[in-house]
């Protein structure tokens, strides 16, 4: 296309040239038309190209955003599916920790129960200690008020 079309604008300049130098040439009135014709078909060929050229460059870059486009959704895939494995890692240590802090608040509730268990029950005993230490006074005192009656 490139070397037919050096060739036509060849042609063309030289009838131009023709022309200009002799213009009652016969040969001007009759290439004038095939002259303005050659024009014609040149220029709408150049717009073709033109729009051609345009086209390929858009088509290259609505190429190159949708493979942007294609790289970013994977970026986001990919970070999503990061984030997702954390927080499931994060809901795990949660369990962990919650079933690990219920043990322990478990283990050291019993251990609080026992030992107000075994507190209670020394109480009890010490009462009944001291309850017994009263009665064993109030014989010792009632013997003695018997001795001063007699
Ligand atoms: C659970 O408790 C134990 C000690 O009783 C501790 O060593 C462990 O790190 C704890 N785990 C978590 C997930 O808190
Ligand atoms: C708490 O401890 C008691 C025994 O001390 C046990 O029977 C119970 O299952 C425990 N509960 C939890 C939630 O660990
Ligand atoms: C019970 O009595 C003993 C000695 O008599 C004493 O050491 C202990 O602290 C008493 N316990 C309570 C709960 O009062």
């Amino acid at each position: 296309m490139q070397l037919q079309k050096k060739s036509m604008w060849l042609l063309l300049s030289m009838v131009v040239f023709t022309c200009a130098r002799e213009p009652s040439s016969p040969i001007c009135s009759r290439y004038d038309y095939e002259e303005r014709l050659l024009e014609r078909v040149l220029r709408n060929e150049l717009a073709l190209e033109t729009t051609l050229n345009d086209i390929l460059k858009t088509n290259a870059k609505v190429v190159d955003a949708l493979k942007q486009l294609e790289d970013g959704k994977d970026k986001v895939r990919s970070t999503l599916e990061v984030m997702e494995k954390k927080r499931i890692e994060m809901e795990s240590r949660l369990a962990d920790f919650i079933t690990n802090a219920s043990q322990v608040m478990n283990s050291t509730l019993a251990a609080s129960v026992d030992t107000l268990v075994e507190t209670s029950s020394e109480i009890k005993e010490n009462a009944s200690v001291t309850v017994q230490h009263l009665v064993n006074e109030v014989r010792v005192l009632k013997g003695k008020c018997a001795k001063r009656m007699l």
